[in-house]
């Protein structure tokens, strides 16, 4: 595989075999019969977001399912769009374009254009390219982010950032802190990152992941997705999965292991994946919400003075991250390093 063309330029030639380096083991393939049709993850209505009721579906959800669906979250229609078009004009680019985004190049700083989450120590690929920018300063994001999409993205961050903070500060109450302030925002939100991720059409994609099963080493993740579909989140603690149909101007959030470790266990970080799909290509955009790479997590004390043993220890968030990518990835294995 070509760094530069990326699993899109596989695609384009029109195979109609999956090559080797794709195919995955029995075990990582999706059955499709654990699949609960009948079944939805919470839809909430962010319209009013004060409202103790929409505090309690919010927590409610992040504790039961780890996923949830926000509607009417203040962000227009028409950004979000722009936001999709203008990962395809990224993914579009000419080979040479998207070279100088690739990861080992480095010449662009905070920004990294590859395969796989870890596509150094996986053993098969999944089908899917995926651009990754940190943001640091909207100064910076216009000085590295790829020219076709920085606007966009980064209107899009700006935009997305008191939705993010209703939801931390929502989240963070019922564990017994009252605000969302200058003292906490680095533990909670002190890094994010925008994610522009591309499936493209798949020969076989039954043998293929867009994503294999993860969980995000995030504190939260904002999804943007578009009409394709084909998320699935795991049902907590069943065999069985539930998929997040698009529905038009919606946002996708869901629990990462950060919070799950710094709320003791008690929001979710719930497992999910991407089917790969043989008709249509699909975008997805996440806003990954985390903590300073600084910052050290473990149960905070204020859930921990109700009384509770804590289930994970103290770790510098950086070194959570750096174990994260040091292996493959699988399911919610990474968790066990603040055990
Ligand atoms: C991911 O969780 O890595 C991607 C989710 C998506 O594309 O919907
Ligand atoms: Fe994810």
């Amino acid at each position: 595989i070509d760094e530069g063309h990326g699993v899109k330029g596989l695609s384009d030639l029109k195979i109609n075999t999956l090559p080797e380096l794709f195919i995955q083991p029995l075990e990582k393939r999706f059955d499709m019969s654990k699949v609960l049709s009948e079944e939805l993850i919470p839809i909430i209505d962010m319209s009013n977001s004060e409202d103790p009721e929409v505090m309690k579906l919010i927590c409610d959800a992040a504790e039961n399912h780890g996923f949830f669906q926000v509607v009417n979250h203040g962000i227009p229609l028409s950004m979000m769009e722009d936001v999709k078009d203008s990962a395809h004009k990224f993914f579009g680019l000419s080979v040479e374009e998207k070279t100088k985004y690739l990861f080992k190049d480095g010449t662009t700083k905070n920004v990294e254009y590859l395969r796989s989450f870890t596509p150094e120590v996986d053993k098969v690929l999944d089908w899917k390219d995926h651009l990754g920018c940190a943001y640091v300063s909207d100064d910076e994001a216009i000085e590295f982010w790829p020219h076709v999409c920085r606007y966009q993205l980064l209107e899009y961050m700006n935009k997305s950032e008191s939705l993010i903070k209703r939801l931390l500060s929502v989240l963070i109450k019922r564990l017994g802190i009252p605000k969302l302030d200058k003292t906490n925002q680095q533990l909670f939100m002190g890094l994010r990152r925008i994610t522009l991720n591309y499936y493209p059409i798949c020969p076989q994609p039954e043998l293929a992941t867009g994503v294999g099963s993860h969980s995000d080493f995030s504190t939260i993740t904002v999804l943007l997705q578009d009409e394709v579909g084909g998320l699935y989140v795991r049902k907590f603690e069943t065999d069985n999965w539930i998929h997040v149909p698009p529905i038009k101007g919606s946002l996708t959030v869901n629990v990462g292991d950060a919070l799950q470790i710094m709320s003791n266990g008690r929001y979710k970080s719930v497992e999910h994946r991407v089917v790969a799909n043989g008709h249509n290509d699909r975008i997805s955009v996440p806003i990954f919400v985390n903590p300073s790479l600084s910052e050290v997590i473990g149960p905070l004390p204020q859930v921990i003075k109700r009384g509770e043993k804590a289930l994970y220890k103290q770790v510098l968030y950086s070194d959570y991250v750096n174990h994260f990518f040091s292996k493959a990835y699988n399911g919610k294995d990474a968790i066990d390093f603040a055990k």
